[in-house]
C-alpha cells in the first residue's frame, strides 16, 4: 500500500509524454483529434471517457500541451490510488495545525496546478464530501486549504477522466449531478480498440519500431497473419494490451506465443465477413462462438431488466446460481463487455 501511495504521489508531476499519439484513420479517432484541437484552446472543463487502456491519459496531456496554459504545470491526481483520508489534503492542502500531524503548511495539488491543468483521473472514485468541495472550485475557481480561513483563487483548467459511466453513477446516487454537469462541459469519448481495428496495423508498426529501438533489437517483421489476428482480437486491455503484446514480440520474436494467449482469452469475432483461416480447430472455434453468443444474450437480457440478476435469470429460464456462474465466467474473459454494467449490489 505504502509503495502504491508513494508512486501515486510521485506520478503527479510526470512530464508530458514524448511518445507520439497514433490517431490512425478511423472516423472516431479523426473526430476525437479534431475535438481535442478545438477544445484545447477553450478554457472549459473536459471529461474524457473510455475503457481502460484506450489512451485517456495521453489525450489529457495532449489537451494540456495544445492549450494556452501549456507552459504551466500539468498536475495529475490518480484519485483511487490515494487513500480516502489523504486525498482531501493532497487536493486542497492544509494549514499548520489543521489536524494532528499537520506540523507545517502544505499546498495541495489544486494550488500547484495554478496557471496549468489539473488532471483528475478516475474522478468517479472521489467520495461525496470531496465532490462538493470540488464543485466550488469549478463554480468560482476558488478553494480553501484544510484549516484555512480564506478562499484562494486559482486559474486551473480541469480535465477529468473515468472508465465508468458517470451518468450511471449519478443515477445510482454515487456521483453528484451538479458536479457531473460542471465537469461534463465537453465530453470526449475515446473508442475501444475493437471498434477501430483499421488503426491496428499503424499502432503495431509504431510500437514495433519504438520497442525495437528501445531494446536495441533488430526490427522484426509483422506477418500478414499476425496483423489479421490482431485485427480480429477484441483487446479487452485496449492499446495498453496491444503495446505489451508487441513489446513481448520484439523481445521473444515469437508470434505463436501471442496467438496462443489471444485464443485462450477470447474467441475471434465471428462477424459476417469472417473467413476461416485454419489458425484454430473448427471445434474450438465453434465452442468459443457459442460462448460469445451466450455472453451477448445475457448482456442484452441484463440491460432489458435494468441489471437485476434475479429477474434476468428468470427471463433466461436459468437458475440464479447458473447466471452468477456465467457472469463470473464472462467476467474473466469479457470483463470489459460488462464494464458499462452498474454495480449489481442489492438486486
Ligand atoms: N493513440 C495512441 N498512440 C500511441 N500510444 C497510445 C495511444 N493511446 C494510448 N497509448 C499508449 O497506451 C498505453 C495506455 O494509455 P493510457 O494510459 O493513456 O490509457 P488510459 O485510458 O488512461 O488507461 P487507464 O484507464 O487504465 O488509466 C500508454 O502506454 C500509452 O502511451
Ligand atoms: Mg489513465
Amino acid at each position: 500500500m505504502a509503495a502504491s501511495i508513494a508512486s501515486a504521489l510521485l506520478s503527479n508531476f510526470q512530464s508530458l509524454p514524448s511518445e507520439e499519439i497514433i490517431f490512425g484513420s478511423s472516423r472516431q479517432m479523426l473526430e476525437l483529434r479534431s475535438q481535442i484541437h478545438k477544445v484545447a484552446n477553450a478554457d472549459v472543463p473536459v471529461l474524457i471517457q473510455g475503457e481502460s487502456g484506450t489512451g485517456k491519459d495521453i489525450m489529457a496531456r495532449l489537451i494540456h500541451s495544445l492549450s494556452p496554459l501549456k507552459s504551466g504545470p500539468f498536475v495529475k491526481v490518480n484519485c483511487p490510488a490515494i487513500p480516502g483520508t489523504l486525498i482531501e489534503s493532497e487536493l486542497f492542502g492544509y494549514e499548520r495545525g489543521a489536524f494532528t500531524g499537520a506540523y507545517g503548511t502544505k499546498p495541495g495539488r489544486i494550488e500547484l496546478a495554478n496557471s496549468g491543468s489539473l488532471f483528475l483521473d478516475e474522478i468517479s472514485e472521489l467520495d461525496f464530501p470531496l465532490q462538493s468541495k470540488l464543485l466550488q472550485l469549478l463554480q468560482d475557481g476558488q478553494f480553501c486549504r484544510i484549516g484555512g480561513q480564506k478562499d484562494t483563487k486559482v486559474e486551473v483548467r480541469v480535465i477529468c477522466a473515468t472508465n465508468r459511466s458517470l451518468e450511471a453513477e449519478v443515477e445510482k446516487g454515487k456521483f453528484r449531478q451538479d458536479l457531473f454537469y460542471r465537469i461534463n462541459v465537453v465530453n470526449l469519448q475515446v473508442p475501444p480498440l475493437r471498434e477501430r481495428s483499421a488503426d491496428i496495423p499503424a499502432l503495431m508498426k509504431y510500437f514495433l519500431d519504438l520497442y525495437s529501438d528501445k531494446y536495441n533489437c533488430a526490427t522484426r517483421q509483422l506477418s500478414p497473419q499476425m496483423i489479421a489476428t490482431f485485427q480480429r482480437y477484441h483487446w479487452p486491455g485496449n492499446i495498453r494490451e496491444l503495446e505489451n503484446s508487441i513489446r513481448r514480440f520484439v523481445i521473444l520474436g515469437d508470434q505463436e506465443i501471442l496467438f496462443g494467449e489471444m485464443k485462450i482469452q477470447r474467441p475471434d469475432t465471428l462477424g459476417d465477413d469472417f473467413v476461416y483461416d485454419g489458425s484454430m480447430s473448427l471445434k474450438l472455434l465453434s465452442r468459443q462462438a457459442v460462448r460469445q453468443l451466450e455472453s451477448k444474450i445475457i448482456l442484452n437480457a441484463l440491460k432489458a431488466h435494468r441489471w437485476n440478476r434475479k429477474q434476468t435469470a428468470r427471463a433466461l429460464n436459468i437458475s440464479y446460481r447458473a447466471l452468477l456462474y456465467k457472469l463470473k465466467e464472462a467476467g474473466a474473459v469479457e470483463a470489459l463487455r460488462f464494464s458499462e454494467m452498474p454495480s449489481l449490489e442489492g438486486d
